[in-house]
């Protein structure tokens, strides 16, 4: 990192990877800053076009991406998603040394292992469900068959956000089993609300982001399956200060502790997915990113410039700079393709953006493109992000469905109740 060179005024020419409503969120915001050069974003959406340049790249492929950040001299990559991270992006372009916002591949085990993630805790002594790793499905098969209920199977690798079954019975939790290949981790189910807490660290300093909720269920009152998120609000109406706190200093600060100790340091963004259980807040998983949904309604409440956080955390200069958040609520409705979760229905026309829009809501686009004839159409499972702010959260959820009854798109569906309070 000490080949990057340090804080400058000068502009920066940044590449964002990524296509969804995270990176729409993050481009829209990066293109308001005075120090954005060019913006290039891979493999972006018909959102992300509107403000920045759109390439196709082999984003999860290292060699790549540093080739095509020195050939067009960037200056800044911003990664979105845990794939890239996974796969050593991050490493290949700070060997090429290019500033970049995101772990190295050791440092991304937090995401990509459930069993060391879990072996951290254990060796730290940092509050998570008791556990045990199995090599695989068919020796986990007899403590799965007489663990206490409920028990909760997961697949010890990236999943994107399947692969976890909390299972009433026994034998649920077999049938669990025999979709896994590969490692497993069988753990204690904790009990409580769940939470989702942020930072962003340089490696050494720490900048604690707002804290967000996700609503991970397809339907209303958290009925039906996962989803990678329906909606999301900021703050959290659950993660008190006090709590928020109690995370930080037991679970956050003693992992970034610990991988510092061990020679990966961790550098980017932390997603800290919490159960705050009657003993405090326990950790459930690590993300090693920033969330989707969640960093819809985090953009929509950031008033600082972006390009200046994310180049100090991206150089070590973390120190010198404190974003600034609005005091305002924010909240995100995810309009997803009917059939989503399983089978989305890509390819029906949406209307009415800009009169959703003329609300003052930002439409962040997560999977559209444009169609031969230039029409918006649905191109992924989720494809918008109505997001709004407000003074609270029932006003800024106001505010979200008004302009939801702009947009006229016959192919898609949205939950009602994103930031109901209860
Ligand atoms: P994960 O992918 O590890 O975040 O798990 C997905 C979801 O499964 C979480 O958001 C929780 O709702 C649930 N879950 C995971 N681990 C546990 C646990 N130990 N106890 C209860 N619920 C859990
Ligand atoms: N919204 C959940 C996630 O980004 O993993």
């Amino acid at each position: 990192m000490s080949t990057i060179p340090p804080q400058s005024a000068q502009s920066v020419d940044i590449l964002v990877l990524g296509g969804g409503g995270r990176e729409h969120a993050l481009c829209w915001r990066l293109r308001q800053s005075p120090r954005c050069g060019r913006l290039v974003c891979a493999p972006g959406n018909a959102g992300i076009a509107e403000v920045a340049q759109i390439t196709a790249l082999a984003i999860t492929d290292p060699a790549a991406v540093a080739a095509y950040a020195v050939e067009n001299s960037i200056g800044l990559v911003v990664v979105g998603p845990e794939d890239s991270l996974v796969a050593g992006v991050a490493d290949a372009l700070r060997a090429a040394g290019i500033a970049v916002v995101g772990p190295s591949g050791a440092a991304a085990e937090l995401e990509a292992s459930k069993g060391f993630t879990k072996d951290l805790c254990a060796q730290y002594g940092i509050p998570t469900a008791r556990y045990r790793r199995f090599a695989g499905a068919a020796d986990a098969h007899h403590y799965v068959a007489v663990h206490p209920l409920p028990v909760v199977v997961k697949a010890d690798g990236l999943s994107s956000g399947k692969g976890v079954t909390v299972a009433e019975s026994n034998e649920e939790g077999l049938a669990a089993l025999a979709e896994i290949h590969g490692p497993v981790v069988v753990e204690q189910c904790l009990e409580g609300p769940e939470a989702s807490l942020f930072i962003l660290t340089d490696g050494q300093t720490v900048r604690i982001l707002p804290t967000a909720q996700d609503h991970k269920r397809l339907h209303d009152g958290d009925e039906g399956p996962n989803t990678g998120g329906m909606g999301a609000v900021s703050p959290s109406p659950r993660l008190t200060p006090e709590l928020q706190q109690q995370a930080l200093d037991r679970i956050v600060y003693p992992t970034l502790a610990a991988m510092r100790e061990r020679g990966t340091p961790f550098q980017g963004f932390l997603y800290a997915g919490l159960m705050l259980t009657a003993d405090g807040p326990m950790l459930i998983e690590y993300n090693v990113r920033l969330g989707d949904p969640e960093t819809q309604v985090l953009m929509m409440r950031l008033e600082s410039d972006l390009v200046d956080l994310l180049w100090a955390a991206a150089t070590g200069t973390l120190a010198s700079v404190e974003p600034r958040f609005s005091p305002d609520a924010a909240v995100t409705v995810v309009m997803a393709a009917r059939g989503y979760p399983w089978q989305p229905v890509t390819g029906t026309v949406i209307d009415g953006i800009d009169a959703a829009e003329s609300l003052g809501v930002k439409v962040f686009h997560a999977g559209t493109r444009r169609n031969d004839a230039g029409q918006l159409v649905a191109a992924a499972g989720r494809v918008l992000n109505i997001t709004a702010l407000g003074h609270d959260i029932s006003e800024a959820r106001a505010l979200a469905y008004a302009a939801i009854r702009k947009i006229s798109w016959d192919g898609g569906q949205y939950r009602r109740d994103i930031g109901k309070a209860g």
